[in-house]
């Protein structure tokens, strides 16, 4: 049987190349980065040239805005507690959204638990929040501004310069989660305008367990870790130089590639949105048409348990998420799902595919080849579309027995 991995913003294969770099540094340069002699020296120097290679690849001004931490996980709560206490006396209040990955949410819900304030923008029917909803946001306690650049489950891309400039203009420190972003669309801290970063590695071929932090040169922050003086201090602990050098190697190579990957997975993607759309009733669109990252296709199907549907296709072969992998397996629907103004049901049934480098063509034409009848099969059984007609105009939304339905009436809903 074929088989297809469609879950790339899940995780992503470690590139050969990368495993090539990495291995030297578990077997032959073994050394710990702090030891002074030859062995010690040369593992310094590979976690160096990869600081190197990531404050290239994001357009940072100097090596030393780059901290390597062990996940995306770890570079949010660094960032966001890291500000939040070292302005404490100026303020104590944040602005983020509700697209964010809990990475962030369940941070600043801890930070409110510890006295400080959280104001959590509401999304657009496309999951985007404007700079005008953050300036007004902002009070004269905010001393943090926090933005993911694209989001995991829906792919839009937030108009983080036009945040940024507001957030200058006011001097507050703005930090953006760029985990998804990196290798995919320009990710530039200058352009962006952000003061801190967030990437990790394992979506973007590099291996699991590896992130790193950017932080702008005179950002007033403070660790939230404490122990012997590596990453000057700002992330204590011996360094994983296997995966310092695999994040370094990955992250050159996913800057080099981008274009010519965007612009292939691109066009996969807009075939399995028009076709999806135009051959499955009922069926919603999520994440912004146009705004969006070129990998990524999100669905709402009406009528349908998200659950089945992944099983189903991974029965075909195809591996897809429903909701992000972090909440998959539980039974609340996604939060960016009910945010962008879908109902629990409607979220229910999402469906998130998200390509990468090892996707052909080849896997576009199975996957719509063996979904169609998967969703057809699940409605059928469905005790949600029992007695449901559902209208066979191409993207409609409405569940309506009768079909004199305005289509008019029901955009109201999302
Ligand atoms: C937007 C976003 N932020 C943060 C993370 C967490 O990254 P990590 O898995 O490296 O902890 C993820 C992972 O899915 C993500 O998609």
């Amino acid at each position: 049987m074929r088989k297809v991995y469609f879950d790339h913003s899940a995780t992503t294969p470690v590139d050969p190349a990368v495993v090539e770099e990495m291995m030297k540094y578990l077997t032959e340069h073994f050394g710990n980065p702090s030891s002074i002699h030859a062995f010690g020296r040369e593992a310094r120097k590979a976690v160096e040239k990869a600081r190197q290679q990531v404050a290239t690849a994001i357009g940072a001004s100097s090596v030393g805005e780059i901290s390597f931490t062990s996940c995306g996980t770890e570079s949010d709560n660094m960032a966001i507690r890291g500000v939040a206490y070292a302005n404490r006396q100026k303020g104590n209040h944040i602005i983020t959204t509700a697209a964010e990955h809990s990475a962030v949410l369940a941070c600043c819900k801890q930070l409110e638990r510890e006295g400080f304030s959280v104001t959590v923008l509401p999304l657009d029917e496309y999951g985007r929040v404007t700079a005008q909803q953050v300036a007004d946001a902002i009070t004269d306690k905010t001393i943090l501004i926090s933005v993911m650049h694209a989001n995991n489950e829906i792919g839009t891309i937030m108009p983080i310069r036009e945040i940024s400039e507001v957030a200058r203009a006011k001097r507050i420190l703005f930090h953006t989660d760029a985990v998804q972003s990196v290798g995919k669309i320009p990710v530039n801290v200058d352009e962006l305008g952000v003061d801190l970063l967030t990437l990790s590695g394992h979506k973007i071929y590099g291996p699991k367990g590896i992130g790193a932090m950017y932080i702008r040169k005179g950002t007033f922050w403070q660790p939230i870790t404490f122990g012997g003086g590596q990453e000057r201090r700002r992330r204590p602990g011996t360094e994983n130089v296997a995966g310092i050098v695999g994040l370094g190697k990955a992250i050159e190579m996913a800057t080099e590639n981008m274009y010519a990957d965007a612009e292939r997975l691109s066009k996969y993607r807009d075939r399995i949105i028009t076709e999806v759309l135009e051959k499955i009733p009922n069926t919603i669109l999520t994440g912004h048409p146009q705004e969006r990252l070129p990998n990524h296709v999100s669905f709402c199907f009406r009528f349908i348990e998200g659950e089945s549907m992944l099983l189903m296709l991974d029965m075909k072969g195809i591996a897809i998420s429903s909701g992000s992998a972090c909440t998959s397996g539980s039974l609340e629907p996604s939060h960016v799902l009910t945010a962008i103004g879908l109902s629990k049901e409607v979220a229910h049934g999402s469906l998130r595919l998200t390509m990468g480098k090892i996707n052909t063509e080849e896997d576009v034409e199975y996957f719509l080849e063996v979904l169609p009848p998967i969703i057809e099969r699940l409605r059928e059984m469905s005790p949600l579309s029992e007695g449901c007609n559902p209208c066979a105009c191409s993207s409609c939304t409405v569940h309506d027995d009768d079909h004199h339905h305005d289509h008019g009436e029901f955009e109201d809903e999302f």
